[in-house]
């Protein structure tokens, strides 16, 4: 027993013996040990984790062993509830379960961001197949028809379009996997890889669409309430003081329905009175809205979750619904702001009239021959339908109050880096 106890140091692993006995200290019980046993030794001097506080910067250097920290093990567990309430709503709500691919050739946001998944063989650019010239000549262009899939092949960046196919087959389903986006961008809630909960909902519109939206959340947040009060406590005491309270406020009040004209009207009212004070005082109809003045309407103009709808059509995805009775200038989507976090949800009602459809894509420069399949969808029994993607590391932060998404997912991947 002595001989062990003379190893003992921070982070070795044990076997103790002993009996539970209540505790003098702060905790409620603990073990008075009788025999000890070393199990794995743990060098102290070359140790990366000390007893003392670690910065959360430094712990993401060591990924591989910062989930034995307070901080991050406590993550990890409501992330994991988390994880279990969202299926427990989705499926005691008669939602079907899909999983959609993780590798596809469309890019269902439009916005170009995604990682190409190719075995052509980069390491060695000679021997990469062009494309012929009509004088067969090779141009610079390589020729993906000899690329595994026998076509320019990327990770999704959402699985909505898959989704909508089930949607309009079964009725009401959700995926919930992982997605991958090659934004370049180094902020604190933004990854290129995350995983996203996207539930689709066929015979639904707009509003509907926001209603499950505000039921999911609320129902998530207060099984989080009741399973992982422990954990609550440790963020609420060392993270935000405010937490508690503001978690039992999602679920008792109801969220803000805000449409994107009063939005811009609302930011442009108070930006003028000291417009110095903003990173971005440009704000008309027609702006696509940054953090700052998401969080501004979230955090100090309503105090509360504020779902914001009818944005317009130009910076909006080609899927979204024309809205006719708007003048034409809006689409049926809608945001969720969150306080702390800003975007948690973005979602709409999906444009389900074919002629419509094609002559948005044209709009947005997409060839309707690429997306046939989805576009059936639109031939072949028609149905109103709406759906939503919520970030889920996002929920983690606004959950934990976390600031860094990088810290709400074990192992984050982000533009040079991917370590772990
Ligand atoms: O608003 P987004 O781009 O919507 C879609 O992808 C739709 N296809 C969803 C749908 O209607 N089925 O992304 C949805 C959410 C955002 O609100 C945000 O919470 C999260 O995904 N998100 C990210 N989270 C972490 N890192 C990123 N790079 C993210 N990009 C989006
Ligand atoms: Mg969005």
């Amino acid at each position: 027993m002595y001989v062990a106890i003379d190893k003992l140091t921070t982070g070795c692993s044990v076997e103790v013996h002993g009996k539970i006995v209540p505790s003098e200290g702060k905790q409620n019980v603990e073990l008075s040990g009788t025999s000890l046993r070393i199990v794995g030794e743990c060098a102290g001097d070359t140790y990366p984790l000390a007893k003392k506080r670690h910065s959360l910067e430094y712990l993401r250097t060591i990924a591989h062993l910062r989930p034995r920290t307070n901080t991050i093990s406590a993550v990890a567990r409501v992330r994991s509830a988390l994880a279990g309430a969202i299926h427990e709503f989705f499926q005691n709500s008669g939602f079907i379960y899909v999983q959609t691919p993780l590798i596809t050739a469309s890019d269902c946001e439009g916005a170009g961001e995604m990682f190409r998944v190719t075995t052509l063989n980069l390491d060695n650019v000679t021997s990469l197949p062009l494309l012929k010239d009509e004088k067969g000549k090779p141009t610079n262009s390589v020729d993906f028809k000899q690329d595994f899939f026998g076509k320019a092949a990327y990770l999704t960046v959402s699985g909505q379009l898959g989704g909508e196919t089930h949607a309009c087959a079964l009725g009401d389903i959700y995926t919930f996997g992982p997605t991958f986006r090659a934004e370049n961008s180094q902020t604190t809630r933004h990854l290129a890889e995350f995983n996203m909960v996207e539930p689709e909902m066929a015979f639904a519109d707009l509003q509907s669409a926001m209603s499950n939206a505000e039921n999911m959340l609320k129902f998530v947040v207060g099984r989080v309430l009741e399973r992982c009060d422990e954990d609550l406590t440790f963020f609420n005491n060392f993270y935000d003081k405010s937490l508690k309270e503001r978690l039992n406020k999602v679920v008792s009040t109801p969220f803000v329905r805000l449409r994107y004209r009063d939005a811009v009207k609302y930011l442009q009212e108070e930006i003028s009175k000291d417009p110095s004070k903003w990173q971005f005082p440009d704000v008309h109809f027609g702006t696509d809205l940054a953090t700052e003045h998401e969080r501004w309407l979230a955090e100090t103009k309503f105090q509360s979750c504020v779902f914001v709808y009818n944005y317009p059509r130009t910076i909006k995805a080609f899927y979204m619904r024309d809205n006719d009775e708007d003048g034409g200038e809006t689409v049926n989507a809608m945001d969720l702001l969150v306080p702390g976090v800003g975007e948690l949800v973005g979602g709409s009602q999906r444009e389900e009239r074919l002629d419509v459809l094609i002559n948005k894509m044209q709009d947005f420069d997409l060839d309707p021959k690429d997306y046939w399949w989805y576009l059936d969808l639109r031939r072949y029994g028609s149905v109103p339908h709406s759906g939503y993607g919520l970030g889920f590391e996002r929920l983690v932060c606004y959950v934990t109050s976390i600031e860094n998404i990088r810290e709400a997912i074990a192992f984050p991947r982000y533009p040079g880096s991917a370590e772990f």
